[in-house]
């Protein structure tokens, strides 16, 4: 990678993706874009103002500084996928399509996310192999397994160097997720910090993986810069550093805050969305053909989250 386009910049990946790019490549060869100007013009760099499902529009910021590798990020993540279908197919499919068209015409690397949403209740459920049935039942599944299908094929029929990542759920302290089933992960943190308690809406039991974002964003980089002869697959790689349901997170809390009070609430449409993905998946194939290996695990990852909270919310 040398100059480098990121769409959903101000989303909760490209916030951090986009500041570690720019130490890693120089501030001048990351061009930040997202619908909005909001987040954008909050750190120094280059940003653009862009909505994926313009195609033209992408194409023209990434001739005009003649970027090498696109990191297409913009999507609607899985509960609001679910609440509005076609716009998730329309923003998801399409933004993908765009980029995938963009990367052709100017020999341009892709990197786009998969999810563990791209499997399905018939995919077996832990340990779930990289290669396996995927026949997800939520539109935001349907849409990952398309696009892993869409880049599959334009490296096959076009040559463009596509690579992709199963993520699981991210749990991240900079910007927040939206709109996803296992956003509860990232907020039990945060209403730890603020009320000491908190209310999920998945229900104890609900094992699905996790990841903490540094290891995320190093993950991308390093398949990113992986030697093409050494991958097997492309799109896309199961990744995951931990399997873990809301008790393990919250037991993990109470070794630094031990009166922290976990509830529970039913939301049908997010139990069964999680109820439908696996409960851990093998990254064996990451860690085979590009080396990936996560530095976080649950307790390591809940100190750090923490205690960059405590420093923010508490005055
Ligand atoms: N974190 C995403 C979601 O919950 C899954 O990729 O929608």
């Amino acid at each position: 990678m040398h100059k480098i386009l990121v769409t959903g910049a101000s989303g909760q990946i490209g916030t951090e993706l986009v500041a570690r790019l720019r130490q890693i490549y120089n501030i001048d060869h990351v061009i930040a874009t997202d619908i909005k100007a909001d987040g954008l013009n909050e750190s120094s760099g280059i940003y653009e103002i862009l909505d994926v499902t313009d195609g033209q529009a992408m194409h023209d910021i990434a001739n005009k500084y003649q970027v090498d590798t696109i990191i297409h990020l913009a999507a609607l993540l899985s509960a609001t996928a679910e609440a509005k279908p076609l716009l998730a197919w329309h923003l998801n499919m399409g933004g993908l399509l765009n980029a995938l068209e963009v990367s052709k015409s100017l020999n341009c690397r892709l990197f786009t996310p998969s999810s563990i949403a791209a499997f399905g209740p018939t995919t077996p459920k832990n340990n779930t192999p990289q290669d396996t049935m995927q026949r997800p039942t939520s539109m935001y599944g349907v849409s990952k397994v398309s696009g892993e299908l869409l880049c599959d094929y334009y490296y096959h029929k076009f040559g463009v160097d596509t690579r992709g990542l199963r993520f699981p759920g991210l749990i991240s302290y900079t910007a927040p997720p939206g709109g996803g089933t296992t956003d509860y992960a990232v907020e039990m943190f945060y209403e730890a910090i603020a009320k000491g308690s908190y209310t999920s809406y998945i229900k104890q039991g609900t094992f699905m993986d996790m990841m903490y974002m540094p290891d995320a964003i190093e993950a991308i980089i390093k398949l990113m810069e992986a030697d093409a002869s050494s991958l097997k697959h492309r799109n896309a790689f199961n990744i995951s550093a931990m399997s873990i349901d809301p008790e393990m997170i919250a037991t993990a809390i109470r070794k630094h805050i031990p009166d922290f009070k976990l509830g529970y609430y039913s939301d049908p449409v997010r139990q069964a969305i999680a109820d439908s993905w696996p409960d851990s998946i093998d990254s064996s194939a990451s860690k085979e053909e590009w080396g990936f290996q996560a530095a976080y695990d649950l307790d390591k990852m809940t100190d750090d989250m923490l205690s960059h909270l405590a420093s923010r919310l508490v005055v």
